[in-house]
């Protein structure tokens, strides 16, 4: 069983890094394996909408970077953490780039386990907890059931282990993302998965 853990910020130990650990921690105590990908600190561009994604059989993107790295990887994985800190009440640039791409080629897996993390100072941390679940809502995710919104806060360096409710959420979502992945691991014989529903796209067009 394995995660795939995503930090948008650019700071490789910086409080979005602690909280993505601390999840890491719980799910290692529970024999999952984690593995953190860091891409706030890459030039990561943005989508260009050419949607040649849509048309390749493998759905990789045609910029062949991070983005083709983690779908990639996604495939052999049963859950994923996306963390991000909150520049100016949304997600870091970065992150937004390599989200758009990632989940625009349709290539990440249906019905995974997935959870959202926002570092902040101050204000502005659940927009990027909504920002973040926008992606999975639509891509038939299975969401981490949690005690609390996971927005943790912190200024500088991994100061969010201050945030001792913060620290308590993370360390609770780390646990309960465990149990529902083994819970839908262990269920998938006795009720098969759904079939994926066929998506009507209107635009609003009549
Ligand atoms: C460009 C930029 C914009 C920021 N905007 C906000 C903001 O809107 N609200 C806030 O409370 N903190 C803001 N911050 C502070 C960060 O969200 C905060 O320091 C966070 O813990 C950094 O996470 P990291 O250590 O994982 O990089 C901003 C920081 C930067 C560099």
């Amino acid at each position: 069983m394995k995660v795939l853990a995503i930090n948008g910020s650019p700071n490789a130990h910086g409080n979005t890094a602690k909280a993505i650990e601390l999840v890491a921690e719980a799910l290692r105590e529970e024999g999952v394996e984690v593995e953190v990908v860091q891409v706030g600190n890459l030039p990561v561009r943005s989508c260009i909408d050419c949607r040649k994604c849509r048309e390749r059989a493998d759905h990789r993107c045609v910029f062949d970077d991070i983005v083709n790295v983690c779908i990639e990887k996604a495939q052999s994985c049963d859950g994923f953490i996306f963390g991000s800190p909150t520049y100016y009440a949304g997600m870091s640039g970065a992150m937004k780039a390599f989200m758009d791409r990632l989940f625009f080629t349709g290539a990440m897996p249906p019905y995974k386990v997935g959870m959202a993390i926002a570092a902040v100072r101050r204000t502005g941390g659940l927009d990027v907890y909504h920002q973040i679940n926008n992606f999975m809502d639509i891509t038939n995710f299975i969401r981490v059931p949690l005690p609390y919104w996971s927005v943790v806060y912190g200024n500088r360096d991994g100061d969010m282990v201050g945030d001792e409710e913060g620290v308590c959420v993370m360390r609770s979502a780390g646990k309960q993302m465990a149990w529902l992945m083994k819970s839908l691991a262990h269920a998938k014989d006795a009720v098969p998965m759904p079939e994926l529903p066929e998506r009507c796209f209107t635009n609003f067009i009549r």
